[in-house]
């Protein structure tokens, strides 16, 4: 039998306590897989007198992150505290540069730092698994990088945000406000430390970032992502969605285009009999379009300990079953230092579909200039809903929605800024994409 595993974790957390939890549980099962031992020799938080709900006695207690990745009592760094920059960072390169595999699920700092890492890595012919970064416990990364390299993937997108979805499958099921919804995802251990990286979209974007270099073989440019988060989206919105035959879902987007690569996250309106907007609750899903396979659409959870841990532990393991000298899987896809450079597509040159929510007051010629901006902006509706008497604010405002067919962001937003500077103007137009 080969000699034990040994894993250092850093951070203790939500994910942190449920993987040191899971590893104990399946010891026996991961060592017959295994061929070998895991076995958790040391760990590092901030707080060593925490009550944590699980028995630290057996680790070596480290208060430094870095001691803790350099330290000669570990093969593997798994790197659970979060944050692109700190101590994720400065603990990740010592790790890597002291000749330890590591392990992460840190979607921030990859999104950022992910192409020196995987350089760094490479380097020294070790591995950087991070399974857990992207859609919690679906196993997407590994399907992207090794079971779909025969495939030309042209689009992929999806719900990468537990807490985004909960939170929208709350507020529409049962009529939740936004801050209560988010309160309780914060404590199931769904959001983030800081929750605007998850109700602003940036969480989804982190993600999005990853998908779309090992999708594309390009180089993670998480900066060139067009961000809109769930924020702005009311019980008013998520009901005329309903009634138009819709469901609005937070999500990433990444494709092919004549012009480059587009990549996007904002709220966005799905067919409500689409396979997307079944999926419910803190639950994710990735589509993916590929020239040999098809559609492909891969669910389940996607936050929370116990998903993410289940990932977090499956990259522990392909490293204890790791043959010493033998070829790895590069952890991008391919080489780091040969991904493409990235080429952005520009976002006003987006084409889709529209919603357009509009308050107004009830004047005679309202409806008419409305529909004179988007006929000069050539876009074509597909329908109107103007609400009737019965359904009128009490203060003289009415609701218009517009469906519009397929026309460009460009003329969607020269139309707005027209309707803008009407009078009977009341509040910010609502507008959200529409994804078939
Ligand atoms: P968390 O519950 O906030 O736990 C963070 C842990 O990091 C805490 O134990 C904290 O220590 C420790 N920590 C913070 N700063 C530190 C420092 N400077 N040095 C050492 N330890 C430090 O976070 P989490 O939810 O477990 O998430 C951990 C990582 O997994 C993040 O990158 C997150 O994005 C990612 N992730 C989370 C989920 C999820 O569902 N929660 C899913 C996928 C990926 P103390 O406990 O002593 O304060
Ligand atoms: N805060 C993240 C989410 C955790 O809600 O999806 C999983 O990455």
């Amino acid at each position: 039998m080969n000699s034990p595993l040994r894993v250092g974790i850093a951070g203790l957390g939500t994910v942190g306590v449920s993987l040191v939890q899971v590893l104990d549980r399946n010891r026996n099962l991961l060592k017959d897989r295994c061929g070998r031992e895991i076995v958790v020799t040391a760990v590092n938080a901030r707080d060593q007198s925490k009550d944590r709900g699980i028995d630290l006695g057996n680790f070596i207690w480290f208060d430094d992150a870095v001691e803790l990745a350099t330290s000669d009592d570990i093969d593997v760094f798994v790197e659970l505290i979060g944050g692109e920059e700190g101590a994720a960072l400065d603990a990740s390169r010592a790790a890597l540069k002291s000749g330890k595999h590591l392990v992460t699920a840190n979607k921030a700092m990859l999104a950022k730092h992910g192409v020196e890492l995987a350089c760094a890595a490479e380097a020294k012919g070790l591995l950087l698994n991070f399974e857990a970064a992207v859609a919690g416990g679906i196993p997407i990364i590994k399907t992207i990088r090794e079971a779909l390299t025969a495939n030309s993937i042209g689009r992929i997108y999806g719900i990468l945000n537990g807490t985004c979805n909960y939170i929208l499958t709350r507020m529409e099921r049962e009529g939740i406000s936004f801050e209560d919804c988010l309160a309780d995802a914060q404590r199931l251990g769904y959001a983030e430390a800081d929750p605007t990286f998850d109700v602003e979209g940036f969480d989804t974007a982190h993600k999005l970032a990853i998908l779309a270099s090992l999708c594309f073989g390009t180089e993670i440019a998480a900066d060139e992502i067009y961000v809109e988060g769930i924020s702005s989206i009311t019980t008013a919105d998520i009901e005329a969605a309903a009634e138009l035959g819709y469901r609005i879902k937070l999500l990433g987007v990444a494709q092919r285009t004549e012009s480059g690569i587009e990549q996007r996250v904002h709220p966005t309106m799905v067919p409500v009999d689409s396979t997307i907007a079944q999926i419910s609750g803190v639950t994710n899903a990735v589509a993916i379009d590929a020239d040999i396979v098809g559609q492909l659409v891969m669910s389940g959870p996607g936050a929370g300990g116990d998903a993410t841990a289940s990932a977090v532990a499956g990259d522990i393991a392909d490293i204890a079953k790791c043959v010493p000298g033998e070829q790895k899987v590069p952890a991008l896809g391919k080489l780091a230092k040969d991904l493409a450079p990235y080429k952005k597509a520009r976002m006003r040159s987006h084409e889709g579909g529209y919603f357009i929510r509009l308050t107004v007051h009830d004047h005679v010629g309202v409806f008419a200039a409305i529909a004179g901006a988007m006929s000069k902006h050539e876009i074509s509706l597909e329908s109107i809903v103007q609400h009737r008497a019965d359904q009128k604010e009490e203060d003289g405002l009415q609701t218009i929605i517009l469906i519009t067919h397929e026309t460009t962001e460009s003329a969607v937003r020269a139309a707005l800024e027209a309707i803008g500077k009407e009078s009977a103007l009341a509040g910010t137009p609502q507008m959200i994409r529409i994804e078939k």
